[in-house]
């Protein structure tokens, strides 16, 4: 195993999101989806320096040029793709970025299109802005987007957006780059901007599988916007600084008029962070995959082993998805607390007999949360 990952930080001084649920109660969190391991030792250097000079006043984030630089070298390095530095558009989360997107799409009482199962605030994205939410679901064994379903929704006048979660939360699916392709040029067909929340596109644990941006297929470059963050690679989450890549002119213009007055600047810390992780953690990055595929495989195989628990291997991000309706429970979170683990509930994302593990924690961790749902 790897030292940098096997050591248990104790979040609850910090006031973690995820801890803080349990408090005081038996049971592991496994929940928020952000990691248990300490962000590379670059990072947190650089945010010592930073508030060891003092100074945190106004920084501009478009005057952060090794900002944009480290998100260019990085999509570089990690999808072979350049790209001119205006693409870059810094936001202050995905979930902002996502409703201002929303906000700088679309008119009350039309359509947004979101694909299930689903990220609770993309399930409810539709409801901050009078909205009809339209649902398209998987299908078939390969579980593919159905495009049939897709053809109805997007061909209709009033849909001006669709938000995609690609690679897939809570499944861990990865969107293969023909289906990508196809609903792009469904979208081009019908003038829908395609709102693609890549956040876990750095957590590929499929080897050999690749992750296909949103701005680098032909299809979509021109009506899409791509929401990428170093926040669940690096375990920065909290520090709430994100990107757009937003090809089109015109659509970044709308984006930052939505954005104006009622969305902070991307921080300094966030995009100091952000900056640093990109540039100088890429080895730690690669030991934390490896170090996370152990823990996919492991977790699997276990919670297959367990009576009235299925759950297939993710092909991205560090969440099991698990079937849990061979148990009979009508309350499967219950089922999971009364045995000392919290996993997210699988209703929040619009499936009540799943749940969903995190398994982004030192294997020790993980050993327990096994151990416990055996029981
Ligand atoms: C698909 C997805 N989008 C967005 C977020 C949150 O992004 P942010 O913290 O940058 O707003 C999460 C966090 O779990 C997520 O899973």
């Amino acid at each position: 195993m790897d030292p940098d990952f096997d050591k248990v930080l104790g979040r609850s001084p910090n006031y973690s999101f995820k801890w803080r649920r349990y408090h005081g109660r038996d049971i592991v969190p496994c929940w928020v989806a952000d990691s248990e391991f300490a962000t590379p030792a670059p990072v947190r250097q650089a945010l010592t320096d930073l508030s060891q000079h003092g100074a945190l006043g106004y920084l501009y984030p478009d005057q952060y040029e090794q900002g944009a630089q480290a998100v260019i070298d990085w999509l570089q390095y990690r999808h072979g793709l350049k790209i001119p530095p205006e693409w870059v558009v810094w936001t202050p989360g995905v979930v902002p970025a996502f409703n201002i997107t929303c906000r700088a799409l679309t008119e009350p009482g039309q359509a947004l299109v979101v694909q299930t199962p689903n990220y609770p605030p993309i399930l409810s994205a539709h409801q901050n802005h009078q909205l009809q939410g339209l649902q398209v679901g998987l299908v078939g064994a390969e579980q593919q987007l159905d495009f049939e379903r897709l053809e109805q929704h997007l061909g209709r006048d009033d849909c001006r957006a669709m938000i995609l979660c690609n690679p897939m939360n809570p499944n861990g699916k990865v969107i293969a780059k023909a289906d990508l392709q196809r609903l792009g040029q469904m979208c081009e067909a019908n003038g829908v901007v395609l709102i693609s929340d890549e956040i876990h596109s750095d957590l590929i644990l499929e080897p050999g599988l690749v992750h296909t941006p949103a701005f680098g297929l032909d299809e979509l470059r021109d009506n899409s916007i791509t929401l990428m963050s170093a926040g669940k690679t690096f375990n920065i989450a909290g520090l709430g600084v994100s990107f757009a890549i937003i090809p089109n002119a015109g659509l970044r213009k709308r984006y930052k008029a939505a954005a104006n007055g009622v969305s902070p600047w991307a921080n300094m810390l966030g995009l100091v962070a952000t900056a640093t992780a990109f540039n100088d953690g890429r080895d730690w990055y690669r030991r934390q995959l490896n170090y996370l595929r152990a823990n996919r495989d492991y977790l699997i195989a276990a919670l297959n082993q367990i009576g009235g628990l299925k759950a297939a291997s993710p092909e991205a991000t560090y969440l099991a998805w698990i079937d849990c309706s061979g148990l009979g429970q009508e309350d499967v979170q219950t089922w999971f607390e009364r045995r000392g683990v919290g996993p997210s509930p699988g209703r929040d994302f619009g499936a009540p007999q799943f749940a969903r593990i995190n398994f982004a924690c030192p294997r020790r961790q993980l050993e327990t949360i096994v151990a416990r749902c055996s029981n």
